[in-house]
């Protein structure tokens, strides 16, 4: 049954599209991160797991969402963690989405949607119980993502828009600009690319960002024959993909 499954969903993609190389990883993940090589995620329970070689194994602590970039590891269970020396170190602030994929700072949204951001200055030397200097962003989010080239969202609608003016230094940037499209999230990567899955559960690419037009031009739906896609998380060549029943795929992009 789980083999039949398997292949049905994969020899499509195989057959009509030579350019995508496809695999299936073992494990089971509700939420995926990958940045600079590294690769971490959590399960539907609550279990948190980074990518060792090919497999993936088991951090201790529970999270609901995890994320790895320039600014390290951190992960929000309503409260909010940094991967320290191996152990989660508890900080201020209260979030249920997180995103280290901006030069150093870090950004996510809580459980009413209201968006915050940490300078970078203010993410390096983390201790337990660090009080820190969350800045609350104007607008309403339920998922928010940094990459090289700029910061995107998506609302409880899931429209998409773009926050322009963020630098490490000043992460609330200056303005919202609303962005053709419906997603249900967002992931800017940390080589500038944006990618998001649409309620449907198809896959997008944002084309034409450029330093100069870091919104980019069009939206281009990739992998058409991987359906109900939940997921999604680009880093160094690989997409990595979540999808029904929280399977895992990395597809080479
Ligand atoms: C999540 O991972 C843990 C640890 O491997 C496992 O015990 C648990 O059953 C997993 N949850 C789901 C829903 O697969």
């Amino acid at each position: 049954m789980r083999v039949s499954n398997f292949l049905l969903l994969l020899l499509p993609v195989f057959a009509r599209s030579s350019a995508l190389d496809c695999t299936e990883v073992p494990g089971s993940l509700k939420q995926i991160d990958a940045s600079n090589g590294q690769v971490f995620g959590v399960n539907s329970t609550g279990s948190i797991f980074t990518l060792y070689g090919n497999t993936f194994v088991e951090v201790p602590g529970s999270l609901k969402h995890v994320t790895v970039g320039p600014a390290g590891v951190w992960g929000a269970n309503n409260n909010i963690y940094k991967l320290v020396g191996g152990t989660w170190q508890q900080v201020s602030g209260a979030l249920k989405q997180i995103d280290a994929g901006g030069d150093q700072f870090v950004v996510g949204a809580n459980a009413i949607d209201d968006i915050y951001c940490l300078h970078s200055s203010s993410t390096i030397s983390v201790k337990e119980q660090s009080s820190l200097p969350w800045v609350n962003i104007a607008g309403k989010l339920k998922y928010y993502s940094c990459g090289l080239r700029g910061c995107w969202g998506v609302n409880s609608g899931d429209y998409i828009y773009f926050r322009h003016n963020v630098t490490p230094e000043s992460c609330a940037g200056s303005r919202w600009q609303q962005i053709d499209g419906r997603l249900s999230m967002i992931e800017a990567g940390t080589d500038g690319s944006v990618y998001g899955v649409s309620s449907a559960g198809e896959i997008f690419r944002r084309d034409g960002i450029t330093n100069s037009n870091p919104v980019g031009t069009t939206w281009t739906r990739i992998l058409h024959y991987i359906c109900k896609c939940k997921h999604v998380s680009y880093d160094l060549g690989l997409l990595w993909i979540i999808y029904s029943e929280g399977k895992i795929m990395k597809c080479q992009v």
